[in-house]
């Protein structure tokens, strides 16, 4: 009898590498596999099931709306793409208008987009009639930004640009946290500077307060946009509906892309384009006008009714708080126990990379070959009933669904500890 890894290998391409594990079923922050083992999941599909599994207000919504409409063109009007757009913005806090997409990677097209139309619009830094349209973006190294074209040539990580070449022109990519790099990387050609101001698959590193206080500076100085991706970071899992406001809160970004958690495990994505007047009297957002850009499934009255519901819970749960709250417990624990295998717990709210301790590792284990000690880590919880995800070779992310209770919290600290503890081979 074939299982379900031979059809894998038959029919399936093989990009991911895959554990066996086969999801069944899943309850707020439990999932059972096909066999009925019960797992804590701080995984959430890579911080996606914002209100864990089958939450009744996501459930009820898509039912209800898939039971009267599912999808619609974008040539109608679609009053939920309305109403969720207007939600949006009212969370930025900031006049602007939103695009949906159904994925990250094509929130952030929308994004770069939008920056090469600006380009356009103001071909050279000092305005000059008839110059060379602006198109170079400024991001980060160990960013990940997706995997369109668009998604890896913005990525500042080799490792998935490999095999792809021409990529497409005009990204540079710096130190984070580097203002001075950054400022030394702006051209003539520069147009925006694009950022997570908390890098999740490079390893949850955050930005400090005047790293993002500089590179706004240098936005209004050399006129360029700064384009936030939110798309991990957004909508209460940092313990803000909008992670830059944990860090800065007065930033006002010029455009941002969410996906991830705010559909609570139905895809969607968007981006968000500020309202504010150009120096021609136009608007930024009016530049992404007419025939700019689409998307036959972006927005459909089905996606769009699962986000409402999931950003209508979150704020009426106070799921951001939350996130602080469980956050703090987990970060104060795990330090207190003085562990040789961690280094550090990064990040914010419930989006946390336990750092490992590379010569803790070296000295007391031997891990066989192309095994990191973070792989090693979320496979020996894993074996002990709690979901992670790895993050780079030394990191071990927990990203919890936002309404983690207290008790969950403490069951997941008491299987890594004893995880650790465990931990020689
Ligand atoms: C910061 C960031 N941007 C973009 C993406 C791509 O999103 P998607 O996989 O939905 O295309 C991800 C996915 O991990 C991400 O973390």
């Amino acid at each position: 009898m074939s299982t379900i890894s031979d059809t894998y290998e038959q029919y399936v391409l093989p990009t991911y590498g895959r554990f066996s594990l086969v999801p069944q079923k899943g309850e707020g922050s439990y999932l059972w596999d096909a066999e009925g083992k019960k797992y804590l999941d701080f995984c959430t599909g890579i911080a996606v099931c914002s209100l864990g599994h089958c939450h009744p207000a996501l459930t009820k919504a898509i039912q209800t709306q898939a039971a009267e409409l599912i999808h619609c063109s974008n040539l109608y009007q679609i009053p939920q793409q309305a109403e969720l757009a207007k939600q949006i913005t009212k969370h930025v806090g900031i006049a602007g208008k939103v695009f949906f997409a159904n994925s990250g990677a094509e929130a952030n097209d929308g994004m770069i987009k939008t920056a090469r139309r600006f380009g356009h619009h103001t071909p050279t830094e000092n305005g000059e009639e008839n110059g060379e349209a602006r198109h170079e973006i400024i991001t980060f190294q160990q960013s990940f930004h997706g995997r369109t074209l668009g998604g890896i040539a913005a990525t500042g990580q080799e490792g998935i640009k490999e095999g792809f070449a021409p990529l497409i022109p005009g990204f540079t990519h710096v130190d984070y946290n580097d203002l001075a790099a950054t400022e030394a990387a702006i051209t003539p050609q520069t147009v925006a500077i694009m950022l997570e101001v908390i890098q999740g698959e490079g390893g949850i590193h955050a930005a400090s307060p005047e790293f993002l206080k500089g590179i706004k500076e240098l936005c209004e100085t050399h006129n360029l946009l700064l384009m936030i991706d939110e798309i991990q970071t957004g909508f209460g899992r940092t313990g803000d509906m909008m992670a830059w406001r944990s860090i800065l809160p007065e930033l006002e970004p010029d455009v941002i892309s969410w996906a991830k958690g705010m559909g609570g495990g139905f895809p969607i994505g968007a981006f968000w384009v500020n309202d504010r007047e150009l120096s021609s009297g136009q608007t930024l957002s009016s530049l992404m006008g007419p025939k700019s850009h689409g998307s036959t499934y972006g927005g459909n009255p089905l996606a769009c009714s699962a986000a409402i519901a999931v950003l209508d819970t979150i704020e009426k749960e106070n799921l951001s708080q939350n996130a602080k709250t469980q956050g703090a417990v987990i970060r104060q624990s795990i330090l207190s126990w003085q562990s040789p295998w961690i280094s550090e717990v990064r990040g914010m709210g419930l989006m946390l990379g336990i750092g490992l301790n590379a010569e803790t590792f070296s000295n007391k284990t031997s891990l066989p070959e192309g095994m990191t000690p973070a792989l090693h880590l979320v496979i020996q919880l894993m074996e002990r009933g709690l979901l992670t995800v790895p993050a780079g070779t030394h990191t071990v992310r927990w990203l919890p669904p936002l309404n983690v209770s207290e008790s969950e919290v403490k069951e997941a600290l008491g299987i890594l500890k004893g995880t650790l503890e465990e931990l020689t081979c």
